[in-house]
């Protein structure tokens, strides 16, 4: 052989064996195939056959929901969809899982069945960035040094029965963009540490069982979007601190709270807020007229307060499609003009707003883009035919309690409606066959006449009208 060419051939070989070895490579190593079937011989129950491609002495690279580089697994993605009862994937979580040394995501969604404490694993596993464990039965307290997996990009435990505190250590997993806690029964208070985590984009704690002040921890945090705080016992005035989020925060929500004192002047100019939600708490006083200047403005909800008027008219606000008022002190007289005149509005909440007016001189820009209406508890007259004549996309009207006079024989109901609830007030006419096709209907304590239509409602439905007869009332 020429001395030349030997080289040449040698290359070639290694060419040929680096062709070869691709084959190999996609092979998983060995220990992440064990790590992944004691996984799977932890689960008790798969009935849609979530993990039936997990086979030994198959490549498990290639199982569904394992993610590869090069030979090693980095992501774990097991995906419980089905809300069939009796179809969810059962038993616990292995902490063979620890065996995944490469591991850097994990996302267990929607297990419902899954049970145990929270995954001690995760601190075995020294690349792990992201972390979700949502809608699952993990329970116990979260662990006090949870602040040592300072890799956590992403923290999801939502929707599990986690219980005791917000570890204070968690003032340490600095990289956190995203932290998800809601839905559980965690007790205490905030750490005030949480001022450490400046990265955070998006903080939800909603739906715990959290007291006392929210702390002012919200001057570091420059990159906060969405901040939920709601269904908590906070107590307290909202704080200042909040105020810094002006720039960025496009999603706020502490509804369902103890929260008290005015709506805070600071709730001014948050440029891109497209949701607030201060429903059901304790403030008090006048809606500051800063509320106004929030341009982004898609819902918002005030309802449940004790709130007092005069409301502030609503500027540079069409992409309001969502405004719920009920249950203050407000005594409105008419549904505002800016409301009105919104062009985007199609869920409309005014119970109990000391609305007094006739329908008759309501005319909304755009009645056809109306999805859900309650203006029960006011002092409203006037006739809703025209209004439903136009309504085209109503899906549910609600008007207890107030002084709608009109003939109930002559309203035409749209395809899509499903509820209609004019009990408690001057509703005169026949009812229509038309009502049968709705799923909820209250036409009680008006002056209707005459043989009701076939339905399935209960005579609580009909009672306290001048002389409807006819099954579920008695026989005409
Ligand atoms: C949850 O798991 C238990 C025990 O493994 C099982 O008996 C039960 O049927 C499962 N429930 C559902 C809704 O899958
Ligand atoms: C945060 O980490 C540092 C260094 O590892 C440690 O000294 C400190 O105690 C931790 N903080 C908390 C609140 O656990
Ligand atoms: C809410 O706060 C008020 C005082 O503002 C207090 O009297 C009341 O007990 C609190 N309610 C709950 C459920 O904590
Ligand atoms: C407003 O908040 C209340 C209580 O938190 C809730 O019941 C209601 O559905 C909300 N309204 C809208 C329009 O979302
Ligand atoms: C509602 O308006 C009518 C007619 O304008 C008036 O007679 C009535 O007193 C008003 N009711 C209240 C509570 O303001
Ligand atoms: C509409 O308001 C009435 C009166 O407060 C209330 O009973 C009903 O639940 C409300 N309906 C909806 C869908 O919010
Ligand atoms: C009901 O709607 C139909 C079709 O839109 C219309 O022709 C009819 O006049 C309406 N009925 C009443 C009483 O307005
Ligand atoms: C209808 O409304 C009345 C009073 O507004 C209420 O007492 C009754 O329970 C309601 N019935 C149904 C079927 O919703």
């Amino acid at each position: 052989m020429n001395s030349c060419c030997f080289p040449l051939f040698i290359f070639a070989f290694v060419i040929f064996l680096r062709c070869l070895s691709p084959i190999e490579a996609a092979t998983c190593h060995p220990d992440d195939e064990a790590g992944l079937l004691a996984f799977k011989s932890g689960i008790t129950q798969d009935p849609t056959g979530i993990l039936s491609s997990w086979k030994k002495g198959t490549d498990c690279c290639s199982w569904k929901g394992v993610g590869c580089l090069t030979n090693r697994v980095t992501g774990l993605t097991i995906n419980g969809q089905s809300d069939v009862t009796g179809s969810f994937l059962s038993g616990t979580i292995s902490p063979s899982l620890a065996k995944l040394q490469h591991l850097v995501g994990i996302y267990f969604t929607n297990l419902r069945n899954i049970t145990g404490s929270f995954p001690q694993f995760l601190f075995q596993l020294p690349n792990v960035k992201q972390v979700y464990f949502t809608n699952s039965r993990l329970s116990g307290p979260l662990p006090a040094n949870i602040g040592a997996l300072s890799e956590l990009g992403e923290l999801s435990l939502d929707g599990n029965l986690f219980t005791g505190p917000i570890p204070s250590s968690i003032s340490n997993l600095t990289r956190l963009y995203l932290l998800n806690l809601g839905d559980n029964l965690l007790t205490g208070t905030i750490p005030l540490g949480l001022a450490n985590l400046k990265l955070l984009l998006s903080l939800n704690f909603g739906n715990n069982r959290l007291s006392e002040t929210i702390p002012d921890i919200f001057k570091s945090m420059q990159k906060l979007q969405s901040l939920t705080l709601s269904r908590n016992k906070f107590s307290g005035n909202l704080p200042p601190s909040i105020a810094s989020l002006k720039p960025i925060l496009n999603y706020l929500d502490v509804s369902q709270n103890n929260l008290s004192g005015t709506i805070p002047t600071f709730l001014s100019n948050f440029k891109v807020l497209d949701s607030l939600d201060l429903s059901r708490n304790r403030f008090s006083g006048v809606v500051p007229k800063s509320l106004a200047n929030m341009p982004k403005l898609f819902h918002l909800n005030l309802s449940h307060n004790f709130l007092t008027g005069p409301l502030p008219a609503m500027k540079n606000v069409d992409g309001l499609a969502t405004l719920d008022l009920s249950y203050n002190q407000f005594h409105l007289k008419t549904i505002p003009k800016w409301v009105t005149s919104s062009p985007s509005m199609y869920s409309l909440k005014l119970v109990k707003c000391g609305i007094n007016m006739s329908l008759d001189n309501w005319k909304p820009v755009r009645p056809n883009i109306y999805f859900y209406i309650n203006l029960s508890e006011n002092e409203i007259s006037g006739s809703l035919t025209w209004f439903f004549n136009l309504a085209h996309n109503l899906y549910e009207f609600q008007a207890s309690g107030n002084k709608l006079r009109f003939d109930m024989g002559k309203l035409n109901l749209s395809e899509r409606l499903e509820s209609l609830d004019l009990s408690r007030n001057l509703v005169f006419g026949k009812v229509p066959m038309t009502v049968a096709k709705l799923q909820k209907l209250n036409l009680s304590h008006n002056h209707l006449c005459g043989k009701l239509p076939v339905t399935k409602f209960p005579a609580s439905a009909f009672v306290g009208n001048d002389c409807l007869c006819g099954s579920p009332l008695s026989p005409c």
